[in-house]
């Protein structure tokens, strides 16, 4: 899916923080810098480095300086800006729904002083090109929303007020986005992953049911990488929030497009619709990065599906990943 998607390189002059990067996001944000031959730092609170191993190899990954640190603690992060100096800082390091709900301090430390942290170190070295990720499940505390409100989406919700704050007193920049469902390769967790899970399942030839039906974002871990990049490529000149959600495609037309590739295929689903919108727009955030420096891409969701199929077979066959992933 990278090959989709084209970065600004010339407007990098020094190298990318990426927080959270052995995530899903963080993964696909590292892979397409480095496929640019722009210089990364990865900062993640373990060296397990096994989803960025899906996308780029060995050989490239052991040149990316590695930081292990945790997100919440304040002398970490600001050391760690002072030491590198990067020229930007990709902020995605984060606990998603279902761990903030089992451990609520936990979350609250690592999603919303992690992102104060960030803001701090990024004012103490007057770094001006910050992008993070906010969710679509902050939607639910905007007034009139019936949306299910989570621990996960308040402390999505702080963060967008948090980097509001840091530009209106210190005049530190910030580009928010709030992902909606994100697919591909290296999305193993999370309460939306199953689309993913579904993929990985017709790949292995097992059957799987997805746990919600309706209208869904589909949006690919690719292009919402290429849109955290595209954010950070130029000096920023305000703090700003984008929803960035992809197609929105009802689960049984997923489950018709994975049997087009997969016609064996064995994928259901069942249950409730996802609690979140099952519709945002992505144009704000394209119209605000088209005027500053490019569009930063699409990919359509049956492109999509099947090159995760296709990753997920050659994946298989070259035994990194297994049915133990589907659990
Ligand atoms: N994947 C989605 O569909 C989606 C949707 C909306 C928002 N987001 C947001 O995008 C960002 C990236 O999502 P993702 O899917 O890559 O998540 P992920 O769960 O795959 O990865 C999160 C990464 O953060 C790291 N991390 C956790 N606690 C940390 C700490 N204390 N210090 C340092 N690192 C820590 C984890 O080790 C992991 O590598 C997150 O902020 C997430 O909330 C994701």
């Amino acid at each position: 899916m990278l090959n989709h998607f084209s970065i600004p390189k010339e407007s990098f002059n020094g190298p990318v923080l990426i927080t959270g990067a052995g995530g899903c996001i963080g993964a696909w944000t590292t892979a397409m810098l480095l496929k640019a031959n722009i210089e990364v730092i990865a900062f993640d609170l373990t060296s397990n480095k096994r989803r960025p191993e899906l996308l780029i190899s060995h050989e490239k990954l052991s040149k990316v300086p590695w930081v292990e640190g945790d997100i919440s603690n304040t002398e970490t992060v600001i050391s760690t800006i002072e030491k590198y100096k990067p020229e930007s800082i990709i902020h995605l390091a984060a606990l998603q729904v279902p761990f903030c709900a089992a451990d609520p301090t936990t979350g609250a430390k690592v999603n919303v002083v992690g992102t104060v942290n960030i803001m701090e170190a990024a004012k103490q070295n007057s770094i001006k090109r910050i992008a993070h990720a906010s969710s679509m499940a902050a939607h639910s505390f905007i007034p009139g929303s019936d949306s299910l409100k989570t621990l996960y989406g308040a402390y999505k919700m702080c963060d967008e007020q948090i980097s509001e704050v840091y530009w209106q007193d210190h005049k530190v920049p910030s580009v928010c986005l709030r992902p909606a469902i994100v697919n591909g390769v290296g999305r193993d967790q999370g309460m939306t992953s199953k689309q993913t899970v579904a993929m990985l399942a017709a790949a292995l030839g097992e059957p799987y049911d997805i746990p919600y039906t309706g209208y869904v974002s589909h949006l690919s871990a690719a292009e919402v990488a290429s849109a955290f990049i595209h954010s950070v490529s130029y000096e920023g000149d305000g703090a700003f929030v984008f929803d960035i959600f992809g197609e929105s495609i009802n689960i049984n037309d997923t489950i018709k497009m994975i049997n087009e590739i997969k016609p064996n295929a064995n994928i259901t689903s069942s249950g409730s619709e996802m609690p979140f919108p099952s519709k945002l727009s992505d144009i704000p955030l394209r119209k605000h990065l088209k005027k500053r420096v490019s569009d930063y891409g699409s990919i359509n969701t049956m492109t999509m599906i099947s090159e995760t199929i296709e990753a997920f077979e050659v994946l298989i066959q070259s035994g990194k990943i297994d049915k133990s992933y589907l659990k």
